[in-house]
């Protein structure tokens, strides 16, 4: 295996690199002063633009192009750095917040300055509270030291971030339910357009981006665009954070250029299943990605095009590894629970159809499922898709289903026939 390039986990080792004196000892913030005292906010736009930086958040939407949406002449502007991670599998931004929360913020400071915005919130899931603590701990070293607050760095540019704690709802992390739940109303997500950048938190032009993506950020400023295009493929350039979960030898999070194989992050990587366990299925990007199958996996590489190739997607990074003593039947009963407790309810598609997957599915695992039950899945999920409510939790929930009944429908017309588990 080749050695793959580290970006936003190439300091973690470090001992202490959470305090600031360690952070800049390892070259912490010269990004940002450099962006701040040598160039324009519109040529960060420019460059981050030309590095191909796609959002880390689950759509992979350009970063450079997101920013370049906002109003230039706005008076007022947010941006939203979105650390809600509810999407189960996936465990990579408390991994940043937790350990070297200086370059989340770093990157909320270069972020800050391309689009000329004073005041920025970090949105964090309301469980990770070593996530908080560490990142106050950092704004408070940051302020003491200027490197927040008024004129920073001695520039003229001023900057105030604060922590915000969500209260653990999956639907928070969907940008416009993060904005309504931090204007303290019920975290529903809103019709869109208008869209955020230019009408969001508050009513003002808000960008929101992922942890990941922002921390990526000062590694671009110092390495130039040109470096981070070197890395990944031509159409996802860069690394992502992977986390591994399952039945692995070692699970965990990794960094990994984008376009690595799937099979070589589960068997060398991941050191393979544990005891005498075959892989069945793989679900690749957290837990709304359509699952791949066994076969799949092995010729399967981690970027967006190849994914989406497929039918699936990279979203989040969370690959959860499915081994052979798993019913498919008994796992998609969980992950349509997940779905209905998670809906917020505003649309009838997905408030009706994942109440409604979810008891199709358990009456084909408890025994009562009928043969009609098989197209009823694919109807109702199909009827979930494609745009037809606010947000895309709709769409999410309807994948799993969808490819579950299509992918493993020998184990679902099993459960039918026979009235158990083939396991
Ligand atoms: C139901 C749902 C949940 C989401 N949860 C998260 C989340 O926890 N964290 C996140 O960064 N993005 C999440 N997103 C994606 C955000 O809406 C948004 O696209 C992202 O924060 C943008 O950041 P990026 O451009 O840096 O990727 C979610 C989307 C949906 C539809
Ligand atoms: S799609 Fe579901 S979660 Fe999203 S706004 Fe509609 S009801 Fe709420």
């Amino acid at each position: 295996m080749t050695p793959t390039p580290k970006i936003v986990f190439q300091n973690l080792h470090i001992p202490n690199i959470k305090k600031l004196a360690v952070y800049r000892e390892h070259g912490g913030y010269t990004a940002a002063q450099k962006v701040l005292k040598e160039t324009k906010p519109e040529d960060i736009i420019t460059l981050v633009k030309n590095s191909g930086l796609r959002g880390r958040g689950g759509a992979g939407f350009g970063t450079g192009m997101k920013w370049s949406f906002v109003p230039k002449d706005a008076p007022l502007k947010y941006l939203l750095c979105n650390a809600d991670e509810g999407e189960p599998g996936t465990f990579k931004d408390r991994i940043l917040m937790e350990q070297i929360p200086h370059s989340t913020l770093e990157g909320m400071i270069i972020a800050c300055y391309a689009i000329q915005c004073p005041r920025a919130y970090i949105y964090v899931r309301g469980e990770y509270t070593e996530s908080i603590e560490a990142l106050e701990a950092a704004i408070q070293e940051c302020t003491k030291n200027n490197f927040l607050g008024k004129n920073i760095f001695g520039t003229p540019f001023s900057l105030d971030i604060h922590v915000f704690k969500g209260a653990g709802a999956y639907i928070c992390g969907e940008e416009t339910g993060l904005v309504t739940s931090m204007e303290g109303a019920k975290g529903q997500p809103k019709v869109k357009p208008p869209f955020p950048a230019i009408s969001g938190f508050n009513k003002k032009p808000t960008v929101i981006n992922n942890v990941e993506t922002l921390a990526v950020l000062p590694w671009i400023i110092l390495n130039g665009a040109d470096n981070y295009k070197k890395i990944g493929t031509e159409k996802s350039p860069g690394t992502k954070l992977f986390c591994l979960s399952g039945p692995v030898k070692n699970p965990g999070t990794y960094e990994l250029p984008l376009g690595f194989p799937l099979k070589d992050l589960i068997y060398d990587i991941g050191g393979g299943l544990t005891g005498n366990l075959k892989l069945k299925a793989v679900i690749p990007g957290g837990l709304s990605a359509p699952v791949l199958t066994a076969e799949e996996t092995m010729t399967m590489t981690m970027d967006f095009e190849s994914l989406a190739k497929v039918g699936s997607m990279l979203g989040s990074g969370g690959v959860i590894v499915i081994a052979n003593d798993q019913c498919m039947v008994d796992l998609l009963s969980v992950i349509t629970y997940f779905y209905k407790h998670e809906s917020c309810g505003q649309c009838t598609p997905c408030r009706e159809g994942t109440g409604w997957m979810k008891k199709v599915v358990d009456s084909i695992l408890h025994q009562r499922g009928r043969a009609e039950d098989i197209p009823l899945l694919q109807d109702i999920s199909t009827n979930m898709m494609g745009g037809r409510t606010i947000c895309a939790l709709s769409d999410a929930a309807a994948m799993p289903v969808k490819s579950f009944v299509t992918k493993f429908k020998q184990e679902f017309e099993y459960h039918i026939k026979n009235k158990r588990c083939h396991l």
